[in-house]
């Protein structure tokens, strides 16, 4: 009898504790319990997340919200439709800091590209000159030369530590007839998304710059 008890109280137990166990998992459309809710959940407003259910999260505190909305309520019911981002403004595009317009037209564009404006355009300053040849230092001189003319040491192939180090042929020399007129839109358009045997550098230099870059070639050229 009392080994009976024993055996049962023993099942009982295993039972609850497996039960227990199983209770645990979540997913689908059970989330399950949070262990300490408010690690995951922010007071302050999300971008991409939106909660309009003012009674979200009411089982959590006995708070009284004043403004009568529970834990994890997280609109903001000033903007329209209680979004946490405002729309930006119909038919508008953003500029970035510099005041600059984002650039997306692709590779083969080079004849529409030409064309576009610069955002520094009609700005002639010192400064602008100076971060363009700092730029072109970094990024144009080791194929295109200080000067533009094509014999940088990628171009005209280098030795170091006596190692030969073979030339990349086909450096175009900016001074060159061929490039004599072309626009900073182009100059531009070509950093960006490369030309023939040159690797497209947009990824690696900001727009601003590369209007920089592109504005300092044309004094390079003259
Ligand atoms: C790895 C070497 C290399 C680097 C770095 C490089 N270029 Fe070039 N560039 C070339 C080559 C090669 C060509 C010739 C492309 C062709 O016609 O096949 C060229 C062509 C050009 C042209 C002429 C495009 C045309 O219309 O034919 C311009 C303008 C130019 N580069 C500007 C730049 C500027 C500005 C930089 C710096 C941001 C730069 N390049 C960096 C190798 C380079």
């Amino acid at each position: 009898m009392k080994n009976m008890m024993r055996r049962s109280a023993t099942l009982f137990i295993g039972i609850t504790v497996a039960l227990l166990i199983a209770s645990c998992k979540a997913g689908g459309d059970k989330p399950g319990l949070e262990y300490a809710p408010n690690m995951y959940h922010a007071v302050a407003y999300e971008p991409y997340s939106q909660i309009t259910d003012p009674g979200a999260g009411s089982w959590l505190t006995s708070i009284e919200y004043e403004d009568g909305h529970a834990e994890f309520y997280n609109s903001n019911s000033l903007n329209p439709y209680r979004m946490n981002m405002r729309m930006p403004p119909a038919h508008t595009v953003s500029r970035n800091k510099a005041n600059v317009l984002p650039y997306r037209l692709p590779k083969d564009s080079l004849a529409i590209a030409a064309k576009i404006k610069s955002p520094f355009e009609g700005v002639d300053n010192a400064q602008l000159l100076a971060d363009g040849k700092a730029l072109y230092t970094m990024y144009c001189t080791h194929c295109h030369g200080a000067k533009g003319e094509g014999n940088g040491k990628v171009a005209t192939g280098v030795t170091i530590d006596g190692v030969e180090r073979s030339a990349y042929a086909g450096v175009a020399n900016l001074k060159g007839d061929a490039y004599k007129d072309i626009t900073e839109g182009h100059i531009f358009h070509v950093i960006t998304a490369g030309k023939g045997l040159m690797a497209p550098h947009g990824s690696q230099i900001s727009q601003e710059d590369r209007w920089k870059i592109a504005r300092y070639v044309k004094t390079l050229q003259k």
